[in-house]
């Protein structure tokens, strides 16, 4: 019996290819250095190949020149920035597969494609007869784990932390293979412990865990993962014995210059640090009357010196508010703390932004910092962990959310706005697409702004649960955001599909069957929890069920506003004028209520029951009937699932089962909660008739 199970790198046999005479040998080739990566990708080709095909192949190299294994740091080009050196090419020369590229990492990435390749039982010959060449989207492709040292993972519903116990850090089997999972879907950095640094977390910057964090970032330079460290921003009075944090003073910058030189010659794989900082009762430089870009800076300033970066959080809001106060408003924080500086922040820090205003929520609008900063790094911050999504019980496939998000339009490179003589050299594929590189996969790609550090980063979903994600199906996320953040351009079929070849069942009917699990689980989710972007409605702390007003009363900033007449946030400009910070035209869309899309109107809007809704419906009857719905497709997963008890392996069938049976319980509650909730205090009867309590 497995310890863990192997997700989609269980390489069990397949029989397509097996006659591929093309398999047998493979050559690497470029301008990269023999160094670890090579070792682990020929070690993993090997095993692959072997596991599904009972192939060894033979492995020529042909390197020539100077390598450039920088992974996310990337190489100069003339001068300038452009991290394009993880691109590879698969092609069929002289009856010979042959993946080139510039650096280790591209071999290493060309491996894994033909790995899935096989994987999937495509064609190999045909899948590379014209010159596959692929170039990652975004430079840093990232996880972020929200794990603390004593094993308890904040938001984790997969079990305890793979990298600690009790306050140590674990380096196993586990770890390796942890590398190799994600790797191979291309992620390419990795912070491994939680964004609210306490107790044993501060002082991984002492020598107390030097040791095994080099080790730990050994083991992932060998799969072209960088290491990172989430950092508390107060290390100057919480381990130093200082008494201020003051980004200004002299002193502690003396202090940092001096542990950052000391940490970065302890753990030479490390790229640099992610902060939480003057958010949720964590320190920052507010304390001191300084800016966010002045605490950044003074890191970013002494963090350079080592070739690394600083990665700063802008969830910065006021969590102690007075819910009878209807001025302050969560959603403008971020943009009212951060725009103010756009341009102060220097060339090695990135602002790392979370999807929506206000937190993961099923649905919310795009963050206007995403078309508002126009000369900061940005990177853009999703969670795969479900927190709000159903915590990996309820099914929610989160790529077609996160697809969405990429591809919305910001308008940020109108030609009024346009500051031409900052753009010399854009991007990564150094071309530039006037008038339509505005959306935010183009801002976090780097190719909107000629951004140097730029990218993805997820809130992990990951444990030491047998399968790693508690619920198997989850794990479509860990693998979807890999490969979505590695090829923007997939879509989510796409990716369910190589998911569920590579780790439940090549059977094409089971593959669909699957499939249509996957795909509709988020909208499913959306109209059974909290109606038309009004979010929250959750139970206070665990976040799991349904409260409808769990928040409504508390200092969170987290309101629905509902009241007899009607419900919804006034974010226009006669209210909070959040809407505002959009750019045109979709800060106009945003502040009607005529144009504002359903899906997003109560976020924007206090309406009255009875508006009537773009889709012909009034509020209410959209609120009774997406409930009623969404209680019944969830009902329809769970059976489409059940006709596969044949079909899958046990393990597999009866873990995603029992959560089907937990969703179904925490479905129907929310259903008829939201219901009734609505029922009574509206007092207007469900058209439908249905029942409600
Ligand atoms: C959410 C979450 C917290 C987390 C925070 C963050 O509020 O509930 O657990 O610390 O996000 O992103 O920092």
């Amino acid at each position: 019996m497995e310890k863990y199970a192997k997700l989609w790198l269980k390489y069990s046999p397949k029989k397509n290819n097996k006659e591929c005479g093309l398999l047998k040998n493979i050559v690497f080739s470029g301008s990269y250095t023999g160094d670890k990566i090579i070792e682990n990708a020929k070690k993993e080709l090997c095993l692959g190949l072997k596991g599904m095909l009972d192939i060894t192949p033979v492995i020529t190299e042909k390197t020539s020149g100077t390598a450039c294994n920088e992974g996310a740091k990337g190489t100069l080009s003339s001068g300038k920035a452009i991290l394009d050196n993880e691109e590879y090419t698969v092609s069929i020369k002289d009856e010979q597969l042959v993946i080139a590229s510039g650096s280790s990492t591209g071999i290493l990435y060309g491996v894994f494609d033909i790995l899935r390749t096989v994987a999937c039982e495509k064609d190999v010959a045909e899948a590379y007869s014209c010159m596959k060449k692929v170039r990652p989207s975004n430079p840093l492709r990232m996880l972020n784990h929200w794990d603390n040292m004593d094993g308890s993972i904040e938001r984790g519903y997969s079990g305890r932390s793979f990298f600690y116990e009790n306050n140590e850090i674990i380096i196993n089997e586990r770890t390796v293979d942890y590398a190799r999972l994600i790797a191979s879907v291309g992620i390419n950095a990795v912070v491994i412990n939680n964004v609210n640094v306490k107790q044993a977390a501060s002082y991984m910057i002492t020598d107390r865990y030097f040791e095994k964090l080099a080790e730990l970032g050994e083991i992932f330079a060998g799969y072209g993962i960088g290491l990172y460290l989430s950092l508390n921003y107060a290390s100057t009075i919480e381990i130093g014995g200082m008494e201020s944090a003051d980004p200004l003073d002299e002193d502690v910058k003396v202090w940092w210059k001096e542990k950052m030189a000391e940490v970065f010659k302890k753990i030479p794989t490390l790229k640099g640090f992610l902060v939480k900082a003057d958010s949720e009762g964590r320190p920052g430089p507010f304390t001191y009357g300084r800016t966010q870009a002045d605490g950044a800076n003074m890191l970013a300033d002494i963090a350079k010196e080592h070739g690394a970066i600083i990665i700063w959080r802008c969830f910065v809001y006021n969590c102690r508010q007075d819910w009878r106060d209807k001025k302050t408003d969560r959603a403008r924080a971020g943009y009212d703390n951060f725009m103010p500086m756009d341009g102060d922040y220097h060339d090695n820090v990135i602002l790392q932004i979370k999807n929506g205003p206000m937190d993961f929520q099923i649905r919310e609008p795009i963050s206007p910092l995403f078309g508002g900063l126009r000369k900061t790094n940005q990177m853009l911050e999703v969670q795969i962990a479900q927190e709000y999504t159903g915590q990996q019980i309820d099914l929610c496939y989160l790529i077609p959310m996160f697809k969405e998000i990429l591809e919305f339009r910001t308008y940020c490179t109108d030609e009024k706005d346009k500051n031409w003589s900052d753009i010399e050299d854009i991007g990564n594929d150094g071309s530039y697409n006037a008038g339509n590189s505005d959306t935010v996969a183009d801002i976090i790609s780097g190719r909107t702004f000629g951004s140097r550090y730029s990218g993805i980063a997820a809130v992990t979903n990951t444990g030491n649960d047998f399968n790693w994600t508690g619920d198997y199906l989850a794990g479509a996320n860990l693998f979807g955001f890999g490969r979505l953040a590695f090829d923007t351009g997939l879509t989510s079929g796409e990716i369910a599909e190589e998911f569920i070849r590579m780790t439940i069942s090549g059977d094409d009917d089971t593959v669909d069957t699957i499939k249509g699990i996957l795909l509709p689980s988020r909208a499913i989710y959306e109209k059974y929890t909290c109606p038309l972007g009004i979010g929250w409605m959750v139970k206070p702390n665990t976040h799991y069920g349904c409260s409808v007003d769990g928040y409504e009363y508390d200092r969170w900033g987290t309101y629905h506003r509902a009241d007899h007449l009607g419900l919804g946030v006034d974010r226009t400009d006669k209210g909070t004028g959040y809407a505002l910070q959009y750019n045109e035209p979709n800060a106009s869309i945003y502040n009607s209520a005529e144009k504002c899309p359903d899906e997003l109107v109560l976020f924007f809007h206090h309406l009255p029951y009875t508006h009537v809704l773009h889709s012909g419906k009034t509020v209410i009857q959209h609120i009774y009937d997406s409930h009623f719905e969404g209680y019944e497709e969830a009902k329809q997963l769970a059976a489409k699932w059940e006709t596969l008890k044949d079909k899958v392996d046990p393990e597999i069938f009866n873990n995603v089962s029992e959560r089907f049976t937990r969703q179904l319980y925490n479905a129907r509650e929310w259903c008829d909660q939201v219901n009734t909730y609505f029922h009574r205090i509206s007092g207007i009867e469900d058209a439908k008739g249905r029942e409600i309590y």
